[in-house]
Formats: structure tokens, sequence, C-alpha cells
């Protein structure tokens, strides 16, 4: 099978791409770092550096669009706010006309979305079913996910990936929620919901939807047990023991973060009704279970080995 990745250097990316070698996959990924591909994404991957290079002859079976600048990390200025767009909107729009100008269409497109698309929903219980939400997350996702559906008028099965905190022993949300020194945090009043997913949860439902000629339409990347962040920190203790819970005050994070502080003090309860709906069991739909695991992980890497 021939793949097409975008954003396959990055955490989700790295690890998918090498399950995607596991089992036989041709894999290509398009980067802005060509150097960076082989040691993320193993040996053996073909590189595109622009779109320009997939020629018309050449047949991709599935397109995977996992890219865009990290939405977390940097103050979100009118100028930021634009990179987190193009990233994500601009590029799914370039690869869906590059579609409609290959010979042969893929079978299917896999492209990235949130689950805050959702937006700010307090302890609303949400399914795929429920109306997209409002704020900059949300509209972000909602015009992702249409710039991605354009590609049905190809012939292509569009899923959309509405992805949740995915915990992972290599980075991401839970290195961040584990400071240095032995600290965890507790966000605000901790009452937020955090929809959360194991990382091979997520790569098994990937691989699933792939193959799913009826999987279509969005799909929401969680486990079946979102927590509140004081639920979640409480758990990070108990797996990690020796971790000190620090409270970081919702007044503090607003003056720090100003308005990326939503990410952190507003959540979504998210439940994964359509992929169990066709009778996905997930390996850790528990978060105690998920934790430990990561950790006994993290536990037998031997000193100095890498993380990728
Ligand atoms: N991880 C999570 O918990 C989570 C949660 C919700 C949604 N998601 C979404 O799922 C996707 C994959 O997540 P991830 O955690 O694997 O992301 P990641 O580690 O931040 O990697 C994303 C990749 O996108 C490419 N990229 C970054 N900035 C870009 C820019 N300005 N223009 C074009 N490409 C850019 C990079 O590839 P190159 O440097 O090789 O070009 C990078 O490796 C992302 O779109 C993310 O928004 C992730």
């Amino acid at each position: 099978m021939r793949i097409l990745m975008t954003g396959g250097t990055g955490l989700i990316g790295g690890i998918l791409s090498k399950a995607l070698h596991q089992r036989g996959c041709q894999l290509t990924v398009l980067s802005r770092h060509p150097d960076t591909v082989i040691s993320k994404c193993g040996p053996g991957t073909g590189i595109f550096t622009s779109l320009d290079q997939w020629n018309p002859e050449q047949v991709f079976d599935v397109v995977i669009n996992l890219a865009g600048e990290p939405i977390a990390d940097k103050h979100w200025s009118v100028r930021q706010k634009q990179e987190i767009r193009d990233s994500r909107v601009t590029l799914t729009q370039q690869l869906v006309r590059k579609i409609a100008t290959v010979n042969r269409k893929p079978t299917v497109l896999l492209s990235g979305s949130a689950i805050g698309y959702y937006g700010s929903r307090g302890n609303e219980l949400l399914d795929e079913t429920s109306a997209i939400g409002r704020g900059f997350s949300a509209d972000l996702c909602g015009d992702w996910e249409s710039a991605a559906l354009q590609a049905e008028g190809h012939g292509v099965r569009v899923c959309l990936l509405r992805t949740g905190l995915v915990l992972s022993e290599n980075g991401g949300l839970l290195s961040r929620m584990r400071l240095p020194f032995g600290f965890g945090v507790r966000l605000g009043d901790g009452k937020q919901w955090m929809s959360w997913i194991h990382i091979d949860d997520y790569i098994r439902i990937l691989l699933f939807l792939m193959f799913h000629p009826n999987a279509r339409g969005p799909f929401n990347m969680t486990s079946p047990n979102p927590v509140t962040n004081g639920d979640f920190a409480k758990s990070l203790k108990e797996a990690q023991r020796g971790l000190t819970v620090l409270s970081i005050p919702s007044v503090l994070l607003k003056l720090l973060l100003s308005e990326r502080a939503t990410l952190l003090l507003e959540g979504q309860r998210v439940l994964p009704k359509k992929i169990e709906s066709f009778g996905y069991s997930f390996l850790y739909p528990g978060l105690p279970s998920a934790l430990t695991e990561l950790r006994t992980r993290q536990s037998n890497r031997l000193p100095g080995e890498s993380k990728d």
C-alpha cells in the first residue's frame, strides 16, 4: 500500500510511520525539514518538500493529513493565528486540489481535526452528531474539516480525525503536565474535562479507518472515559509515585497566556460513539491503566536510548 502523509515528522506521525513500515506500506512524507524525515519516520521513507513533486502518474492509495503549526506553543497574535490556519486549512485545500489533478485518486483521505471543534461545552456529553462550538479552535477545525471534505467530490472517502489529548511516552500533553523536578499540574478549578486517548489506540483506530470501506465523516479520537483535570492530575500522581501536584490559579494562566488559556481552562467531554458503533474495542479505555502502561514503557527505556 502506497501512502502519502503530511505531518509525518510530528509526535503522532513519527509513531504512525513506524507502524506503517512494519505493515509493509510504502510511505512518502511531505515535510519542510527533509533532513529529519528518515530519523523520525524510518529508513526507506520517501520525501516530498512540495506537493508539486506528486506527479499525475504517481499513485497513493491513502493520504494521511496531520500537518499543523503547534497550537499551544506561541502567543496567539494575529500572525500566529494565521500561521495555525494556513498550516492546516490552506495546506488541506492544496492537498485536495492536487488530488483533483492526479490520474488515479487515493481511496481514502484521513484528515486531522481536533475536539476543539466542539468549543467550550462544560459538562455536556458530546459525540460526532453534536453541533460545532464557538471560538478560534472551533472555527479552525470547522474550516479544516470542510476543506478535507471537498475530496469527496473527487470520489475519495474522507475520515475526519477529531483528535483529543494524545498520551504518549514521547512528549505531548504528558510531558507538559509533568513538570521537571517531579511536579504535576492542576489547572484552575480542575473541573474542566479532558478527553484523552492512548497513542496505541490512536494508531489502531487510524489503521481501522484506513481499511474500513464504510467509515467516513467525523470520528472522535478519544477514549470512552474522559476525566476532569483534577482527576487527571490525581491519576498522574498515582501512576508516578513521588509526583507533587501543583495548582495553578486561572488568573495566573489568563495573565500568562491570554486567549490561549482557554485551551487549558475550558474543555470538552467527548465520547468516541462512532468508532465504538463500528465495533472498535479500546486497549486502554481507562486513564489509570493508560498512564501506568506509558510509565512502564518510559522506565523500560535503556539510559541513552532514543525516544524515537
Ligand atoms: N497531539 C495531540 O494531542 C493533538 C490533539 C489534537 C489535535 N492534534 C492534531 O493532530 C495533528 C498531529 O499532531 P502532532 O501532535 O503529531 O503534531 P506535531 O508533533 O506538532 O507535528 C505536526 C507536524 O506538522 C508540520 N508542521 C508544523 N508546523 C507547520 C507549519 N507552520 N506549516 C506546515 N507544516 C507544519 C511539522 O512537520 P515538518 O516540520 O516535517 O514540516 C510537524 O512535524 C496536528 O495537526 C494537531 O493539531 C494533535
